[in-house]
């Protein structure tokens, strides 16, 4: 049925029915939320398991993962779960691969040769990768699995700023007096346009109450419709006892000066179905989650420090070459995973034809980077009284996170910037000590003085400059099922691939958790088969 053919159908039903009618249809149809959950289960995944092999004649293959983050671990722990014997092949000295969460004494040397060690008190963490799951994502179904608790992240915070330097702005704006004040005039310019009968073509005149209703409530307008500035904005004398009313924010800018700033921009945000509150992140960092696959794993199974050199297709099986410790090594096995970044699997050689060359090479990497600076009180908390969420700027550092863990504590770990593109790589050449004094400086202009005389250390990371990734995400362009993409979406011979930048949530973990158990049920049924 098609979208317009559903909708023509409800109305008919909700007209003739009442609510409760067109609730049931409805429901038949699959469009209430328990039955698009269902729905969404129908296509859901299912485990590997030994009693699969009953009766088969079959039995588990081996499976030699190339890369050890998010992709590999979850191959390696779906197939473990129905015997297959599988090797990861991981480069850096840990699993997790841009799952990285940055602690005290964790030490990194980037392409430039800058190296760092994090100085970081104890319990206090930035997570250099990934920081948000959204509820949807099947990323959280792991953590369940895997029982690693999760806390609230907040991703959109009423009391956070917004800032744009470029557009005149001298000092920060909160979040809830830009909404009220972009809101309130956008909906009295409409209230009045409708009013006045500009929208007539469009509206019948019961429609055109119900919308100005709306359009009342939602930007707080008076009974004449025009919006005057609303406690929404927040209050220069906060409301307390009897005596004490409080009193509004009374610098309400006009129409023209409001839209000038530009902070309308950033709100669109929280819409999106990947970044919409409630948002969360494990408990005590986001590598919680790749320390628990790796321990369902077995660690003995992920062997660290192994670069692959080599990847050949010998029909009965595959082979993998890489080094380990200056050292020449090799690995045999029924199948292969290559879960690897795709830039970094294109410097491979391989026998896996020229399509796979091809595919690889149009996947292009993108640069994010971020830096962590510990201060010595959580001065936003008590002079700014914001707890966790976001505060964007339209200045290099792009996005300053307030941490969403240890409210209240003595310290806490801002993000200073969490910024991509052209941006993240002008930070990166810098040695850490100058991105820093770039990010403070910044920082200064936004929270004042603070921002730099009550840091302790920090500590940046930039992936498109980070050995063995070299890239925070990656660009597919027109999409995983694009014809180009094939020879990466169907088996090479004996060889798979997975990873999020093969899935429609590239740069998120579901993308790469999601690719995996498509590879994991691509292998599972051929050795059944
Ligand atoms: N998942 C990353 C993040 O939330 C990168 C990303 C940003 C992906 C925005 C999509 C949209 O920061």
């Amino acid at each position: 049925m098609t979208q317009l053919n559903r909708r023509a159908f409800l109305r008919a039903v909700g007209a003739t029915g009442g609510a409760g009618a067109m609730l049931a249809t409805m429901g038949a149809l699959g469009l209430t939320p328990t039955a698009q959950a269902a729905a969404a289960r129908e296509a859901a995944y299912r485990a590997p398991r030994t009693g699969d092999f009953t009766l088969t004649g079959r039995s588990a293959a081996s499976v030699v993962v190339l890369g050890g983050g998010i992709a590999g671990l979850t191959t390696a722990y779906e197939l473990g779960k129905a015997g297959y014997r599988c090797t990861i092949l991981e480069a850096r000295d840990r699993p997790g691969g841009r799952n990285f969460t940055v602690r005290g004494g964790d030490t990194t040397t980037d392409l430039y040769g800058h190296r760092q060690t994090a100085r970081f008190s104890d319990g206090q963490y930035m997570n250099a990768g990934p920081a948000r799951i959204a509820q949807w994502m099947i990323t959280l179904d792991y953590c369940r699995e895997l029982g690693v608790p999760i806390e609230v992240f907040t991703n959109v915070n009423a009391d956070s700023y917004l800032y744009n330097e470029s557009a005149g702005m001298t000092s920060p704006m909160r979040y809830r007096a830009a909404k009220a004040d972009v809101f309130g005039y956008v909906t009295e310019l409409l209230a009045k346009a409708s009013d006045q009968g500009a929208l007539d073509q469009a509206l019948t005149g019961d429609d055109r109450e119900r919308l100005t209703e709306f359009l009342k409530d939602y930007g707080d307008l008076g009974s004449n419709l025009q919006y005057t500035g609303s406690s929404r904005r927040g209050y220069s004398v906060w409301p307390a006892a009897a005596g004490t009313p409080g009193v509004v924010a009374s610098d309400v800018p006009t129409a023209s000066e409001i839209f000038a700033t530009g902070v309308g921009r950033y709100f669109a945000f929280e819409f999106e179905f990947d970044q919409a509150m409630l948002m969360f992140q494990p408990v005590g960092g986001m590598d919680r989650i790749p320390h628990a696959l790796a321990g369902a794993i077995g660690n003995q199974k992920i062997r660290t420090g192994c670069a692959v050199t080599q990847v050949t297709d010998k029909g009965d099986g595959v082979r993998v070459t890489y080094t380990q410790g200056g050292r020449t090594r090799s690995v045999e096995a029924d199948y292969c995973v290559a879960a690897m970044p795709p830039n970094i699997l294109a410097k491979v050689p391989h026998n896996l034809g020229s399509g796979v060359q091809t595919a690889l090479e149009a996947i292009t990497p993108s640069s994010a980077g971020k830096i962590g600076l510990e201060y010595r009180s959580r001065w936003w908390e008590t002079d700014h009284r914001i707890y966790g969420g976001i505060t964007e700027t339209d200045l290099d550092v792009t996005h300053i996170w307030h941490p969403s863990y240890g409210f209240h504590g003595e310290r806490g770990v801002l993000i200073g910037y969490y910024n991509t593109g052209a941006n993240a790589d002008s930070y990166a050449p810098l040695t850490p000590k100058e991105r820093e004094a770039r990010a403070v400086a910044a920082g200064v202009k936004i929270y004042g003085e603070k921002y730099r005389s009550e840091l302790a250390t920090s500590f940046s990371h930039h992936w498109r400059q980070f050995p063995y990734q070299e890239a925070a995400w990656h660009s597919t362009p027109g999409g995983p099922d694009h014809p180009r993409y094939k020879p990466l979406t169907e088996p090479a011979g004996r060889v798979l691939f997975a990873g999020d930048w093969l899935s429609y949530m590239d740069a998120w973990q579901h993308g790469a958790f999601s690719s995996a158990r498509s590879a994991v049920t691509a292998i599972h049924q051929r050795v059944l088969a």
